[in-house]
């Protein structure tokens, strides 16, 4: 009987923990949490992103940094103006790892920083799903969607959030189903 009881318990457990890696594994495969960030803001938000899902982190680097805050918002806008593809210092060898990239980013002049597109057209993203995360002074990452969607040619494009509160990231990502 006892023998029994604890046959019953093992496959129950067995069951019980088959079903929430299969659930997740489901939901997520592997995950990269990619991030530009100028001030820090949105590197901690891909940090903490990075820490909920088990995913890796790669931080886009400008070849060239940018300048101190007034400059910078001069050297982005003329960016912007001109469709820019800022070079990136480094790349994601093995993209094709990943089944899910979160894409993190400061906006900038009412979009994403054009260092973001740069890094979106590097890649295949076809058959991955992208999730774009950022952080601003109040612009909506609405804003940033079209860029977002127009430079991830052929990926499925999350739900993605506006980051600026750190309490919101958590319920966002067990929302999505990719809490570790
Ligand atoms: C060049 C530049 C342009 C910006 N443009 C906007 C904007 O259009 N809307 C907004 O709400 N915030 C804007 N900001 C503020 C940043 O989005 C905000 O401070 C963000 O949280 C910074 O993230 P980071 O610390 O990761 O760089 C801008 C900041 C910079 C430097």
């Amino acid at each position: 009987m006892k023998t029994m009881f604890l046959l019953c318990a093992a496959i129950f457990a067995a069951a019980f923990c088959g079903f929430g890696f299969s659930s997740r594994a489901e939901a997520s495969g592997k995950i990269l949490v990619a991030y530009f960030s100028y001030q820090g803001h949105t590197a901690n938000v891909a940090k903490e992103i990075a820490a909920q899902t088990g995913g890796d982190l790669f931080e886009i680097v400008p070849v060239t940094p940018y300048p101190a805050y007034d400059e910078c918002l001069d050297v982005a806008k003329a960016e912007k103006n001109n469709n820019a593809r800022p070079s990136i210092d480094g790349r994601v060898d093995n993209m094709a790892d990943y089944d899910v990239v979160f894409v993190g980013y400061p906006i900038w002049w009412y979009d994403a920083p054009m260092i973001v597109l740069s890094f979106l057209e590097s890649y295949d993203f076809s058959g991955k799903t992208v999730i774009p995360f950022a952080t601003s002074g109040g612009s909506p990452l609405s804003d940033s969607l079209d860029s977002v969607r127009a430079s991830a040619a052929g990926a499925t494009i999350g739900d993605g959030i506006l980051a600026n509160d750190a309490g919101d990231v958590a319920p966002w990502i067990s929302g999505l189903g990719y809490a570790k």
